[in-house]
């Protein structure tokens, strides 16, 4: 596949400084973009900013909380005060939550993660479509997950979150399509991340010698037998990168 040449994009990562996120920050600053990297984890936000201006990317951490409104709205207005546009948002940020059955499952953990996982992704859209709308110009990619498509016992903040971005995602691209802005949502299964850490030690309950087993029983219900790689994501990422047929031809 040919590398999509993103020069003068603008482009908006959240949960960019680790994982997926970081992976895309990566290849959009090889891509010629430059990055706006939104995280709540600042440590690794600066790192990754500092990666890319070491490659002679361009690249700016903005440390926020998708969870806040305000957060969500600031990372937006600090990008079109620096940059005036925003070419390619990728609405990334999530938290897997606890492990828990339905009846047990703590009402503020599940507020907590539709917040940083559902209620981030309007968010972002709301606040970044009036700027790819008032240019005729944009794509985004919502990180949605497998979890949105199928049952996922013990996850229910989770499986809610993530069938609620492919709905909104679905929603979002009809709206818009008219202004030649396209939005669709990635679906990655297992995907070698901390996030998945997080998971085989809660489905664990925290016990370190089944982790591993665990992790096998995931492996096993890939087609491949494996997690994916954060890249392998990225690449599905880019195949949706190239924004409006103007820009094609
Ligand atoms: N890892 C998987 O197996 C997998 C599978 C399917 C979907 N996903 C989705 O991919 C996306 C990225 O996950 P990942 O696997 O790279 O996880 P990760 O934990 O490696 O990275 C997530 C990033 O999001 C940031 N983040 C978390 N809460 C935030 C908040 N409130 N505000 C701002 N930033 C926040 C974290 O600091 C971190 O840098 C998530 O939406 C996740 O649900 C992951």
């Amino acid at each position: 596949m040919n590398q999509p040449d993103n020069s003068n994009k603008i482009a908006i990562v959240t949960g960019g400084g680790d994982g997926i996120g970081r992976a895309v920050c990566l290849q959009l600053a090889i891509s010629g973009a430059k990055i706006v990297i939104v995280d709540i984890n600042e440590k690794k936000g600066i790192e990754i900013e500092g990666l890319i201006k070491e490659k002679g990317g361009e690249a700016f951490f903005i440390k926020s909380d998708v969870s806040e409104e305000k957060d969500i709205k600031y990372y937006v207005e600090s990008t079109i005060g620096k940059y005036n546009k925003i070419d390619i948002f990728i609405n990334n940020a999530g938290w897997e939550g606890v492990v828990s059955p339905l009846v047990d499952y703590p009402v503020e953990i599940f507020d907590k993660v539709m917040n940083i996982n559902a209620r981030s992704i309007f968010l972002g859209m709301k606040y970044v479509l009036p700027h790819m709308i008032r240019r005729k110009s944009g794509v985004i990619v919502n990180t949605a997950s497998v979890a949105g498509l199928r049952a996922t016992s013990n996850l229910i903040a989770y499986g809610a979150s993530k069938h609620a971005v492919i709905g909104m995602t679905k929603t979002a691209g009809m709206e818009v399509a008219p202004y030649g802005i396209r939005v669709n949502a990635v679906c990655p299964g297992a995907v070698q991340t901390s996030m998945m850490r997080s998971l085989e030690m809660g489905f664990a309950n925290g016990n370190d010698e089944e982790v591993h087993l665990k992790r096998e029983v995931f492996e096993k219900a890939t087609p491949d037998g494996r997690y994916a790689e954060p890249q392998e994501i990225a690449n599905l990422i880019f195949f949706f990168l190239p924004s409006s047929l103007h820009n094609i031809y």
